[in-house]
């Protein structure tokens, strides 16, 4: 186990952040080293480059009659903004009470590696792997991987496989076993308010010139109604409805009560649509978020300025079987429809994926559930995911197969935030899981 948790203490120091090009040497010196790992361990592995940040594949020998198993996982990862608020800094991975502190501990890294290194156990004990295993590692994942749909299409035959597997999600609570069998998709815009030529004297010239900022909130509180829906024309359209047999057995599932979600979230009080439970609201209801929004002077004490601009950025998660471009539209029409006419409003739409959705008992998801039975020590619990992993998605329809999300990430894992962290425990379940599930999955041919 040290050797393991050394090894990841080293991929967790590359400060892989993809969204910042000052770091596309790190992310690009991730890939070599997963790529060594990778041989190390016995395989076949090289880097493929694309338009942006490279890709990870790896190969074991590949022999007929076997299943085709795709293990998927992304090693760039979130910046780590606000700084002052780590205990730690976060490209030096420190273990401390069970855990492993680092950006990148859960999402990605620590999860996608227990994979390799249960991989790396079964090679070491037994010179070969039951399935016929491609690793596919990407470097984008977390700016929507813009560049891994078309290097699938162009390698089809590279990649083609009768079940993904990916460990990029979360467990309900500790030490119950969970697999997602769905995805929120996301759609992402941001918007620019336009007022005056410049920054103005707010006595001079407020109240005869409208305020990009004051324009920009109303814009931004018009998204919701006040019993918390999505107020944009036609969003709940093409919303597939619940399952009866979901909504009973997600009332069973540990960890996301509304109680649960408000102490997770330090949060006073829960918010959105009626009618819905708190894990229905995450996992199988659609949402409109503001993730920024800035302008006018945002330093310490007061500025009696009236801002020029005002920019406000904005994701949609998604839900099955609303369509991406379709949302985007839609949010475009809505913005434009409340915008007062003594400003400029300029829409810029970002990255999006669809939502995925697939049946827990197919015989790979049966052997995905067992396989987590057997390493919990406990029955796995089924769920769909309030996060969104786009290219799940597009593997269905580019490769034809379904994905298995075999989460590892804790409700205080803090992905995305300060302290981000890794259960020690999980990190060492995640290398028995691979190694049972490949078991389990080798047995479905
Ligand atoms: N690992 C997460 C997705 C996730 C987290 C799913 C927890 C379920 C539970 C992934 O790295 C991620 O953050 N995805 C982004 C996608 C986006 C940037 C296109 C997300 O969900 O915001
Ligand atoms: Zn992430």
């Amino acid at each position: 186990m040290n050797r393991w948790q050394e090894q990841l203490f080293e991929l967790l120091r590359f400060p892989s952040i993809s969204t910042d090009s000052a770091h596309k040497e790190d992310v690009a010196a991730c890939a070599e080293w997963l790529a060594g790992k990778i041989k190390e361990a016995g395989l076949e592995s090289e880097v493929q480059t694309t338009p942006g940040h490279p890709v990870v594949v790896g190969k074991n020998k590949h022999e007929a009659g076997r299943v085709n198993v795709l293990l998927y996982g992304h090693y760039d990862v979130q910046p780590v903004d606000p700084l002052n608020l780590w205990d730690s800094p976060p490209f030096e991975p420190v273990e401390k009470d069970g855990k492993i502190w680092a950006r990148g501990s859960t999402d990605n890294k620590g999860q996608h590696f227990a994979h390799l290194c249960g991989i790396a156990e079964t090679m070491e004990e037994k010179g070969e792997l039951p399935v016929n295993l491609t690793v596919l590692l990407e470097g984008e994942e977390e700016i929507g991987s813009p560049n891994l749909r078309p290097f699938l299409e162009q390698n089809r035959e590279e990649f083609a496989c009768d079940v993904i597997v990916v460990s990029d999600t979360g467990m309900v609570a500790p030490g119950v076993p969970t697999l997602g069998y769905g995805l929120r998709g996301i759609a992402c815009c941001e918007f620019w308010v336009h007022g005056p030529a410049r920054d103005l004297h707010s006595g001079v010239y407020g109240g005869v010139v409208a305020n990009p900022a004051t324009v920009a909130a109303r814009l931004v509180a018009s998204l919701h109604d006040e019993a918390g829906r999505v107020a944009v024309e036609g969003f709940y359209d093409d919303v597939a409805d619940l399952e009866q047999w979901e909504r009973e057995m997600w009332a069973t599932v540990p960890g996301v009560s509304g109680a649960d979600v408000l102490k997770v979230t330090g949060s006073r009080e829960l918010f959105g649509e009626a009618g819905f439970s708190s894990a229905e609201r995450l996992w199988a209801r659609p949402t409109a978020e503001v993730n920024g929004i800035g302008g006018g002077y945002q330093g310490e004490g007061s500025k009696t300025v009236l801002p020029a601009k005002t920019q406000v950025k904005l994701s949609f998660r998604l839900v099955p079987n609303q369509k991406p471009a379709d949302i985007l539209a839609k949010v475009r029409k809505h913005l434009e429809k409340h915008c007062p006419s003594g400003v400029t409003l300029e829409i810029v739409d970002g990255h999006y994926g669809s939502a995925y959705h697939t049946d827990p008992n197919s015989k790979y998801g049966k052997a995905a559930q067992e396989a987590l039975r057997k390493s919990f020590g406990a029955d796995p619990v089924l769920i769909r995911e309030g996060g969104s992993i786009p290219i799940v998605q597009d593997f269905k329809e580019v490769l034809g197969a379904d994905t298995l999300l075999l989460g590892l990430a804790l409700p205080d894992c803090q992905i995305h935030s300060p302290n981000e962290n890794f259960a020690v425990v999980n990190f060492e379940a995640g290398i028995r899981m691979n190694r049972i599930l490949l078991d389990e999955l080798s047995k479905t041919v």
